[in-house]
């Protein structure tokens, strides 16, 4: 979406950045993984398919893709390859209703797992839908097994309403209603918006 083109939100542990061409050499990496593949519900891609992925997603007017830098690794080595961490990302899901949006998380190396960074990325990114984009429903879609990932969205209060054997995967959902919104807005501990010079 070019509306989050110009724009990074600065958290405490993480920064999410849109997603450039400067990033796909490195998130094409990840992206070899099958663990990741299949947690994620991804396609492997060639390189050349994911620049035409990343660009795709800039000018799609449904996905709001962000990448995920460790603040600490960004301050301490100003590059934003070295504190590439993971992405998150936000798309709608229904044409005839702009409210209704899915969110995806990933923090992609193991040994950046654990630390809070999955969390904070998601807190960040969805109160970017909520404020910025006017998300009135978050959804998720995860696989049966996913521990994780399942508790990370249970405890926002996304509940199932939907499973899917054939995909193994639940969806889960919460509606952005006041009460939900004044539980949410005590789990962010910190959201800043800046202006951002996008990289090619
Ligand atoms: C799911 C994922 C994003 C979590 O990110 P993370 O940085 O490792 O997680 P955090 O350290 O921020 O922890 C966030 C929450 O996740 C849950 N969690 C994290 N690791 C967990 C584990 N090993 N077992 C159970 N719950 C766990 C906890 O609820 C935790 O919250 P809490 O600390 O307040 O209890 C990350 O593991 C990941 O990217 N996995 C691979 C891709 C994926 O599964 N994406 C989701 C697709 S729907």
């Amino acid at each position: 979406m070019k509306i989050n083109s110009e724009i990074c939100i600065v958290g405490k542990k993480v920064v999410l950045v849109p997603y450039c061409s400067y990033h796909v050499e490195k998130y094409h990496q990840w992206m070899k993984s099958e663990e990741l593949l299949n947690l994620t519900g991804s396609e492997p891609l060639t390189l050349e398919e994911e620049y035409r992925m990343q660009r795709s997603w800039y000018e799609d007017e449904d996905k709001c893709t962000f990448i995920v830098l460790d603040r600490e690794v960004l301050e301490k080595t100003k590059n934003e390859q070295d504190a590439m961490v993971g992405d998150t990302n936000i798309f709608l899901t229904d044409p005839s209703d702009s409210s209704i949006a899915e969110a995806e998380i990933m923090i992609a190396e193991q040994k950046n797992r654990g630390h809070g960074l999955g969390k904070e990325a998601l807190l960040l990114m969805l109160k970017y839908a909520v404020s910025a984009l006017h998300i009135k429903t978050l959804e998720a879609k995860i696989k049966y097994g996913n521990t994780p990932s399942l508790h990370l969205f249970t405890n926002l209060k996304f509940c199932e309403v939907k499973r899917s054997d054939v995909f193994e995967e639940i969806t889960l959902a919460v509606k952005v209603t006041e009460e939900w919104l004044e539980f949410f807005s005590q789990c962010v501990p910190q959201y800043v918006v800046q202006r951002y010079q996008r990289r090619e």
